[in-house]
């Protein structure tokens, strides 16, 4: 995720806003930038890569003055290059944003139809135009102006702009992206997180949903965007360690990245799915109706992780799109002598876009004629640059090497790909895909729900500490569900496990249960539900240890587990 750091005071802001980065380099970034307010009016320096880039700018041509803002990016729209880089600027604006701007395509035609030329890619450069033509139309203050243009504005912020002709002054405001303010002596910083803030203050208030703030070196003065009512709120002193504070209090990065899996999912359907329409909105795939109509085979490639998800994305594109699809692992396909034909839809799932064995299986599809997809998290990598189309998850960077929230992005998009498909071949009917997308649209509440349980699966887990092996089982979906949790299982706690269709317990594993073997249970009230519970009842008659993961409330299930709770 992109990082915010801001800063107004008597000292000299751009080595505090290149500190303030420094602490959220952790969150991972391709490009950096500073605008700071100097002599000139509103100067910005910006740089591909790492921030001694940046600091190597700086040190060529300084910036001086004592208010600015600065930015780490990470790529969501447009490619990771300087122009692209935060902060835009329209006119004496500078911007610096996080987030997803869902109406910018609508909004940049409208821009561009009333002559604005723009100098990126990113859905960022609409709102400095916006701040602009606000002021340019008598917008009273920076803070209007910036109400004015965020009244435009659909999807998720956290901003934060200054102006060359309002010295000493930043704007800030946030939707669905985190931004905090930090209170010091003369001086005032916001940041899109805490320990970018934690050198220099530990009094902080965090904004709200809707709340926007002007920042002087002599005051906070905080709004609600839609009407300008004032808002008072305490500041909170913060006592976590610096690095306690880069894990957002989470014992690690990957427990972390759990809990933000309803907001990765949010942000990977945010302005992809129209329910009214039921369908999904995303040019990017590359695929016309005709196109979709011819395709002979979807064929995923895919490792680790990444191909469980292509498994259920598998089950998807058959369901809902009606066409043959199968999943290779990367490194099979290498190892083989696959036949792409060219009526193949290939789609290349990978969180990285530059796993080898996945690259090499896109090379042998396009070699021979195919169209290839890229399902990716990290805007241009390797594996999209080298497809025909991109979806992206908007996971944001996964810092622990286990995957969690880009698997589960990864499926928002694969079921989003088999709508947009299944739309386009007319194998899907409105009132069904309508059905697919609102269920999907609900997902992340769910979650939010689901993650309430997190001291009730932390007891489960405590009680089989001791176990060797664990068995997964699932059928449909829940299959590769199982074959991720096995996996998962094994990387994060060394404990043998094998993840099973459920219907192949017979075939042999079902030898291995006994009293001492965990057996977890994939099964959701859906249309395997009765099967699935059979075999959980072969489980159980075997003295097998049943956790099951189930639709909340079923206690038919729960009666079947150890501790009996749905
Ligand atoms: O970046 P990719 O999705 O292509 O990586 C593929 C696998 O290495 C990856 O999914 C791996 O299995 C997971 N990180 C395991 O948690």
């Amino acid at each position: 995720m992109c990082g915010i750091v801001a800063y107004t005071g008597s000292k000299d802001s751009a080595p505090i806003l290149v500190e303030g980065l420094r602490r959220l380099e952790y969150r991972g970034y391709d490009s950096a930038g500073l605008a700071v307010q100097t002599p000139k009016g509103v100067e910005i320096r910006r740089a591909v890569g790492k921030l001694a880039n940046l600091d190597a700018a700086l040190r060529s041509t300084p910036l001086t003055g004592t208010t600015g803002v600065g930015h780490t990016r990470w790529a969501t729209h447009g490619r990771p290059n300087e122009a692209n880089a935060h902060p835009h600027v329209s006119g004496k604006v500078a911007v610096v944003h996080n987030g997803i701007i869902e109406n910018h395509v609508e909004l940049r035609r409208e821009l561009e139809g009333r002559g604005v030329r723009f100098a990126s890619d990113t859905d960022t450069e609409i709102v400095a135009h916006l701040v602009s033509e606000a002021r340019a139309a008598g917008a009273e203050s920076l803070t209007a102006a910036v109400r004015s243009a965020l009244k435009r504005v659909r999807g998720a912020y956290a901003i934060a702009v200054v102006a060359g002709d309002c010295p000493g002054e930043i704007v800030v405001a946030k939707q669905d992206s985190p931004l905090v303010l930090g209170i010091g002596q003369e001086e005032n910083f916001a940041a899109s997180d805490i320990p970018a803030l934690l050198a220099y203050t530990r009094d902080v208030i965090l904004l709200d949903d809707g709340e926007m703030a002007r920042l002087t070196s002599g005051g906070i003065e905080i709004t609600v965007i839609t009407d300008g009512a004032p808002v008072t709120r305490e500041s909170k002193r913060i006592d976590w360690s610096p690095t306690q504070a880069e894990k957002g209090g989470y014992k690690h990065f990957m427990l972390k990245e759990i809990h933000e899996q309803p907001r990765a999912i949010e942000d990977t359907l945010r302005g992809r799915i129209d329910l009214q329409a039921a369908d999904v909105i995303a040019a990017e795939i590359g695929v016309t109706e005709e196109h979709a109509k011819k395709i002979g085979r979807v064929y995923f490639v895919a490792c680790g992780t990444s191909a469980h998800a292509a498994m259920a994305g598998r089950y998807w594109i058959e369901q809902l799109a009606r066409v043959p699809a199968t999943v290779e692992i990367g490194s099979e396909v290498r190892s083989g002598e696959p036949a792409f034909l060219p009526p193949d839809f290939v789609v290349a799932v990978s969180q990285s876009g530059e796993t080898l064995d996945t690259m090499a299986a896109v090379k042998a599809a396009k070699a021979q004629g195919a169209h290839v997809l890229a399902v990716a998290n990290v805007v241009d990598s390797a594996i999209p640059r080298a497809s025909d189309g991109s979806l992206y998850t908007h996971a944001g960077p996964e810092i622990g090497v286990a995957s969690t929230k880009c698997f589960t992005t990864q499926l928002a998009a694969l079921l989003m790909l088999a709508v947009y498909l299944g739309r386009r071949r007319g194998t899907l009917p409105e009132g069904e895909a309508r059905r697919v997308l609102n269920a999907l649209w609900h997902v992340p509440a769910q979650m939010r729900e689901a993650l309430t349980e997190a001291e009730h699966i932390k007891a489960i887990a405590k009680h089989h500490l001791r176990a060797r092996d664990m068995l997964f089982l699932g059928r449909g979906t829940g299959f590769p569900m199982a074959l991720e949790g096995a996996l998962k299982l094994k990387e994060i706690s060394y404990i043998h496990a094998e993840g099973y269709a459920a219907g192949e317990m017979k075939h042999g594993p079902i030898a291995l249960i006994d009293e001492e073997m965990p057996v977890v249970v994939v099964c959701p009230r859906d249309v395997h539900y009765e099967k699935t519970i059979s075999n959980l009842q072969e489980v159980r008659a075997r003295e097998g240890q049943v956790i099951a993961i189930c639709t909340k409330g079923d206690t038919d299930v729960a009666k079947l587990c150890l501790d009996g709770a749905p």
